[in-house]
């Protein structure tokens, strides 16, 4: 395949969506945190993603980090956390993710080949902008595209024909890539060429189309491209 553009999802996929809870149960005065933290970051992950499904289906648009501020109060909530400083800090730490370690290199291989660089997010404009600028990665993107255009959320098929609105170049050259595995099935039915970054070694998605090539991180994506 020649592929001549590739976009890549950014929470989870560039984006470390961990690294918030992570980052502040090391500070001083987080010891019930340091305790917790993992099951505190996967609570906050899966109910952003389940809210923001449930308000594209129910037709209540709110921006994603509206979302990322209900689902993390909910996570709080659960664990017994009522700490309105400690919820300040992890949204602040939250709006400036740090890009998986990877990233900088894998993103200029590709710029240093001519391909156009893109991300496609449920983000809003806004955080998406923030958490780019405080990667260092805004030198390799040509585009930061988000949701926030149509007030719905992937894996809706309307998101996807944002990338082919935008550029002009058929769905065979277009490489999409996801950490997301219902996001990989979203852009394979599609018909982007579509790459699943499995992490964390889960099982695949049974949904209504398979990626075409499963990665453990970002690496190699300039070999594929
Ligand atoms: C994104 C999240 C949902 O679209 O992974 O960036």
């Amino acid at each position: 395949m020649t592929i001549t553009t590739c976009i890549f999802d950014a929470y989870g996929t560039l984006f470390d969506v961990n690294a918030a809870a992570r980052q502040v149960s090391g500070e001083p005065g987080q010891e019930r945190l340091a305790e917790l933290w993992p099951n505190l970051a996967q609570d906050w992950r899966r109910k952003q993603l389940e809210y923001s499904w449930l308000r594209t289906i129910a037709g209540r648009f709110i921006d994603f980090w509206e979302i990322t501020q209900d689902s993390l109060d909910w996570a709080m909530d659960a664990h017994g956390l009522h700490d309105a400083a400690l919820r300040a800090r992890l949204l602040a730490v939250y709006k400036e993710l740090p890009a998986y370690p990877e990233v900088p290199a894998m993103l200029k291989a590709l710029k240093d080949a001519g391909k156009t660089v893109a991300i496609l997010s449920n983000g809003s404009k806004a955080m998406l902008q923030a958490a780019v600028r405080s990667a260092g990665i805004g030198e390799y993107l040509d585009d930061v595209i988000s949701v926030d255009e149509v007030h719905l959320y992937k894996p809706h098929m309307r998101v996807y024909d944002l990338v082919t609105d935008l550029f002009d170049v058929p769905q065979t050259e277009m490489m999409f890539v996801s950490s997301n595995g219902w996001d990989t099935a979203g852009a394979a039915g599609y018909g982007f060429a579509t790459v699943w970054v499995n992490r964390a070694g889960d099982p695949p998605d049974r949904l209504w189309a398979t990626p075409h090539r499963i990665l453990r991180d970002l690496t190699t994506i300039p070999e594929l491209a």
